[in-house]
């Protein structure tokens, strides 16, 4: 089992002991074994997965099949077939608001969604009800309070029987908040599209089980290769989708699914999802639970420090050592813009997010924080001391 808040499987981290990086919510170093397989898989003979009827194609091709095969068993889903490989969330999102949206939306009905959430996740779906408002499409916005939670009477004011679509964030890539679907009023005939790219490889995922038929993940937050992800979308999907068969045949010679043909036309990346594949038995090997309580010891940690700290704000719900932590969370320096302080923790060893967030108008002052499996005490207590020196700045 890799060991726990060891930097040793991380190159990257290695040959840099006196950094602290707390970025894993933009992308995660990759860790040893995810190198040893995409080496391995660049040295063998990769060619084009199914572009061709000889064997090195069709190894390859048997290596993306089994790849899916994996990263399905990781995400909880059913079938294989469930699963398409993408280029990240982003791509992911916009495949299914672009090729699944339209069928389900073709006589009018509302998108649910959060203007406080990732644009990866929201801009597809404005977008997809622009285009769509002649038919009666509309987006309906619903909210988070100033911690990230989503309010659920909001939900429930904002949810009718027009709502066919819900769009949700598993885990708030600023806030680290977590979503319960089960605690919102989603009604019955919509379907529930998740972005899983900041809680994949943080929490377990049982999509076969959540109410949640589509979803999208990151690769390259979870120790995958960068520009990886999947779409997830369940079977009884699959028939909504818009497939260009004639762009499909420029995909491998194989049929998997209507979902694959779609998403997946043209080259596939094998490389990507032999190494997306290993990445998921490398958190599997760790245990997601085992993970989970790590994380949440170093928030914990860090909660206490910075209550210790004069003008530092979480922007967050507290800390409560007995629930688990997403490892993800966010905080204000009174007086200070976010990216100065990430400025003067850069200067420090220690690499945060600053900045737009991604998200539409984030406060200013935010700087996040996300931890994982390599960080530990260290990391803490440097990134309380940098800010500590960042607060003496004024
Ligand atoms: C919640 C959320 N959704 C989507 C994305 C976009 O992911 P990707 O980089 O895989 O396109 C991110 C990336 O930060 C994210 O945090």
């Amino acid at each position: 089992m890799p060991d726990l808040g060891s930097r040793r499987l991380f190159p990257a981290l290695t040959a840099e002991p006196e950094l602290s990086y707390l970025d894993a919510a933009s992308g995660t170093p990759c860790p040893e074994p995810v190198i040893a397989r995409l080496s391995a898989e660049l040295r063998g003979p990769a060619a084009n997965p199914g572009r061709g009827g000889h064997p090195w194609a069709r190894d390859a091709l048997r290596r993306v099949e089994e790849s899916r095969a994996a990263v399905a068993g990781f995400l909880g889903a059913a079938y294989p077939d469930e699963v398409a490989f993408t280029r990240g969330a982003t791509g992911a999102m916009a495949f299914i608001a672009d090729r699944w949206g339209p069928s389900v939306l073709a006589n009018g009905g509302e998108i649910l969604y959060c203007p406080g959430d990732h644009l990866s996740t929201v801009r597809p779906w404005l977008r997809l009800a622009e285009r769509m408002r002649d038919q009666g499409v509309r987006a309906v916005p619903y909210r988070r309070d100033r911690l990230g939670r989503i309010d659920p009477d909001d939900f429930a004011r904002a949810a009718s029987d027009r709502t066919a679509v819900v769009v949700a964030t598993d885990v708030h890539n600023l806030h680290g908040t977590w979503t319960d679907l089960d605690a919102l009023a989603i009604p019955p005939s919509a379907t529930v599209c998740l972005d899983c790219s900041q809680s994949a490889g943080r929490r377990p995922l049982r999509l076969a089980d959540s109410r949640a038929e589509l979803a999208v993940v990151s690769g390259h937050k979870m120790f995958g290769p960068p520009g990886t992800g999947t779409a997830y979308v369940r079977r009884g999907q699959h028939h909504r989708i818009a497939v260009d068969r004639a762009a499909a045949r420029s995909g491998p010679a194989r049929h998997v699914s209507q979902l694959t043909d779609a998403a997946e036309e043209g080259s596939l990346d094998g490389v990507g999802a032999v190494g997306l594949a290993s990445a998921a038995a490398f958190i599997d090997a760790i245990g997601l639970d085992h993970l989970g309580d790590h994380l949440t010891r170093l928030v914990t940690r860090f909660a206490d420090g910075a209550a210790q700290l004069v003008g530092l704000t979480l922007l967050g719900p507290p800390v409560d050592n007995d629930r688990m932590h997403s490892g993800i969370l966010a905080f204000a320096l009174d007086g200070h813009v976010g990216a100065d302080v990430a400025f003067v923790l850069e200067r420090r060893g220690v690499y945060v997010r600053a900045g737009d967030h991604c998200l539409e108008g984030p406060r200013e002052d935010a700087v996040r924080v996300s931890f994982h499996v390599y960080n530990d005490e260290t990391d803490v207590d440097r990134l309380l001391q940098g800010l500590a020196a960042a607060a003496e700045r004024n």
